[in-house]
């Protein structure tokens, strides 16, 4: 076998980043992890054996958890944003950017009902914001590109928490840099919870059946440094790389109970679009989306993520069948050009993720059922509690029209190129739109060379159709975030307000798009 040596100064900052994560990793299984030439990821390097045996030989290392950092009125969410390093490879470390340790931030749970004092300490040597992405709060809190502030400076709002339990995120969105600050590692999960509303049924004990995946994509040079060039194709496709991380370790395997195990899943990458699905084919259950839980489970055997979307899923593992988690590749390339194959995947940014199961899937992680532990959670509910209700936000008072696209004669590309929305590229001193607060609207969203995954700031929506079809059931849910190729019709609603110093912003959540101008700015009065 063709084992990666590491050396004694690698061996030690691996155990360091290692001791910090509470979950199913041992320290054995940590080791057999170093050792493991998943860490080369060669394209070589074949994957894992199937169903039949424990897939230890190139699972990688155990997949960490995230420290949960628990906020309420007397907890503030204090974090220092740091510059880093990290390894992610046994070749060397690379620099990184985090909130509170080198690589991403703590899963931030918060409770409804309750204000959250937020202290964040820029000491990262340039400036940043942290965005709660999906949070209802008002535009002078909600951290969006006006709320920069320096290194050396601290941000402090007070964050009233409001809206039903979900999985969300924060993540930095400094005008032109949120792409390069997210790929650094800018960004973490944010859980909000819902003392008021009755148990759910699903399973939710912390790192054992409830488990947060944070999946991203990134790029490695022979020293094991990331590779980020956001110009060219890295820009019209967004950046798109070969290796694939899971809370910030490269394809981990996790340990889980021989029962019903629920996931928190994020695509936190910059660009990549995720269909994943389990090798065997097996069926699992969609329970939540961006806005909160399903009025019921759905059955599913794919799960399309784009970026900033959440899902939770359940899993059941209750035949003690080990899993491996792959996703198909990403064919969205503009103006559909070479959409597939070698070319296509060339197109879409350069690199294929490297490790491929026999059907041509690429491998995401891996799960080892421990079947001395059973699952403390044996059937789904038919309904789930504590789902929200549909909203009664009633007939939109008026409509827009948002077309994402590339437009001639913007500054953001070169070649007299831009990327915009209805034609201009973002400007921080132009409000695009202003809404009143309370009021319902009609949001069409075109988008006709590629797809963009469309993001509102300080609300969720209803998508009403796309291409004038009804959508999916799992995505007639709250969102705030959705995939659009073609047109959508979404049906928003404006509860909480954002003026002109700190507007709202409305974008394609490509990052590279963000910050090449598909953004708008919008107030709430
Ligand atoms: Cu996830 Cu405007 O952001
Ligand atoms: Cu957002
Ligand atoms: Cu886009």
């Amino acid at each position: 076998m063709n084992q990666v040596r590491l050396n004694p100064r690698d061996r030690r900052r691996f155990l360091i980043e290692a001791s910090k994560f509470g979950v199913a990793a041992s320290a054995a299984e940590l080791l057999s992890g170093w050792a493991s030439p998943a860490f080369a990821q060669r394209p070589t390097d074949r994957g894992a054996p199937g169903d039949s045996a424990p897939p230890t030989g190139t699972g990688g290392l155990s997949l960490p958890l995230p420290p949960v950092l628990m906020a309420g009125p007397g907890a503030p969410i204090a974090l220092d944003a740091i510059q880093a390093t990290q390894a992610f490879t046994a070749a060397g470390s690379t620099s990184t950017m985090g909130f509170g340790q080198p690589y991403l931030g703590p899963v931030i749970r918060v409770k409804r009902g309750t204000s959250v004092p937020v202290a964040i300490r820029n000491r990262t040597g340039e400036a940043i914001t942290t965005h709660w992405h999906g949070l209802h709060v008002e535009g002078r809190v909600d951290g969006g590109p006006h709320s920069a502030f320096d290194s050396g400076s601290t941000w402090s709002p007070t964050l009233d928490i409001d809206q039903p339990a979900s999985t969300l995120w924060y993540h930095s969105h400094v005008h032109g840099r949120t792409a390069s600050q997210v790929h650094a590692g800018l960004a973490g999960m944010l859980i909000i919870d819902d003392p008021d509303a009755p148990p759910s049924g699903l399973p939710q004990t912390w790192g054992v059946d409830d488990i947060p995946l944070i999946v991203q994509d990134r790029a490695f040079d022979g020293q094991g440094r990331f590779v980020y060039r956001p110009f060219g194709p890295a820009v019209m496709q967004g950046f798109k790389a070969d290796t694939i991380l899971v809370n910030g370790a490269i394809r981990p395997r996790a340990s889980v109970p021989a029962g019903l195990v629920r996931f928190r899943v994020l695509n936190a990458s910059n660009a990549r679009i995720y269909q994943f699905g389990f090798e065997d084919g097996r069926r699992f259950h969609q329970v939540a989306s961006d806005g909160g839980l399903l009025q019921r489970p759905v059955a599913v055997t794919a799960l399309q993520l784009a970026p900033a979307e959440r899902a939770e899923i359940v899993v059941d593992f209750s035949d003690g069948r080990h899993a491996r988690l792959l996703s198909a590749d990403d064919n969205n390339t503009f103006m559909g050009g070479m959409g597939r194959g070698m070319m296509g995947g060339m197109m879409a940014g350069g690199a294929l993720p490297g490790v491929r199961a026999a059907d041509g899937r690429f491998e995401v992680m891996q799960f080892v059922v421990d079947r001395s532990r059973g699952g403390a959670v044996r059937e789904l509910p038919a309904h789930l509690a504590g789902a929200p209700a549909r909203p009664a936000w009633g007939e939109p008072v008026r409509q827009r029209r948002f077309e994402l696209s590339v437009h001639a004669g913007g500054m953001g590309m070169g070649m007299g190129m831009g990327m915009g929305i209805n034609g201009q590229s973002m400007s921080m001193n132009r409000i695009d739109a202003e809404v009143r607060v309370g009021q319902t609207e009609l949001w069409r969203i075109v988008s006709n060379d590629m797809a963009h995954p469309f993001h509102i700031h300080g609300t969720h929506f209803e998508v009403l159709s796309h291409n004038g079809r009804p959508v999916a059931f799992e995505t007639t849910g709250l969102k705030d975030t959705f995939l659009v190729q073609g047109e959508a019709e979404l049906r928003v609603h404006f509860e909480r307000k954002a003026d002109r110093r700190t507007p709202y912003m409305y974008h394609c959540h490509i990052l590279e798009h963000e910050d090449a101008g598909m953004m708008g700015q919008f107030t709430v009065s």
